[in-house]
């Protein structure tokens, strides 16, 4: 029951993390088009008003549940090394944690560990640790 609870909260949280990157890159973004540069960035600016309430917090619910995921879900390494579930899952583990600190060191701590201006690259590493999220029960 509670793999269930934490499962669910890690899908939720994540559901919210990715669903800002989602809206920013996809919809936002494009609003530059139709707007001026002084109307964008104060629509943008109400927009992440409300956003850095939520979403920070959400990364490091999604971290936090990942966590416990994996506590649980790794297994046993064999005589054989890892299995191809376990290496798809460590380098999930892997980026979700990169993406974690990152978020972490910038929000609370306003360090800009590498230098991305924009949410691309966030949002890419988001689309790919979902491909293996789901990769991994599958090979
Ligand atoms: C923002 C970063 C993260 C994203 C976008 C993400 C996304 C996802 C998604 C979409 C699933 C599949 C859920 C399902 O199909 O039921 C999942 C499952 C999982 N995640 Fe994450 N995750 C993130 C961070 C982490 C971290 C940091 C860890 C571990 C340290 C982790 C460990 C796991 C584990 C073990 C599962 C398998 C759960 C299961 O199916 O029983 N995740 N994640």
């Amino acid at each position: 029951m509670t793999y269930l609870i934490v499962h669910l909260i890690h899908i939720f949280s994540v559901f919210i993390y990715g669903g800002f990157l989602f809206t920013d890159n996809l919809f936002l973004n494009k609003m530059k088009k139709d707007l001026s540069e002084a109307e964008h960035s104060k629509v943008r600016e109400y927009f992440m008003k409300y956003v850095r309430q939520v979403v920070p917090k959400s990364l490091i619910i999604a971290v936090l549940s990942g966590i416990y995921l994996i506590s649980v879900n790794f297994g046993e390494i064999s005589e054989n090394g890892l299995s191809n579930f376990q290496i798809v899952l460590s380098i999930k583990a892997f980026l979700g944690l990169w993406l974690g600190l990152r978020g972490v060191l910038q929000v609370f701590f306003g360090i800009q560990p590498l230098v991305f201006k924009s949410h691309k690259f966030p949002f890419i590493l988001v689309v790919v640790i979902i491909f293996l999220s789901q990769l991994m029960f599958s090979v």
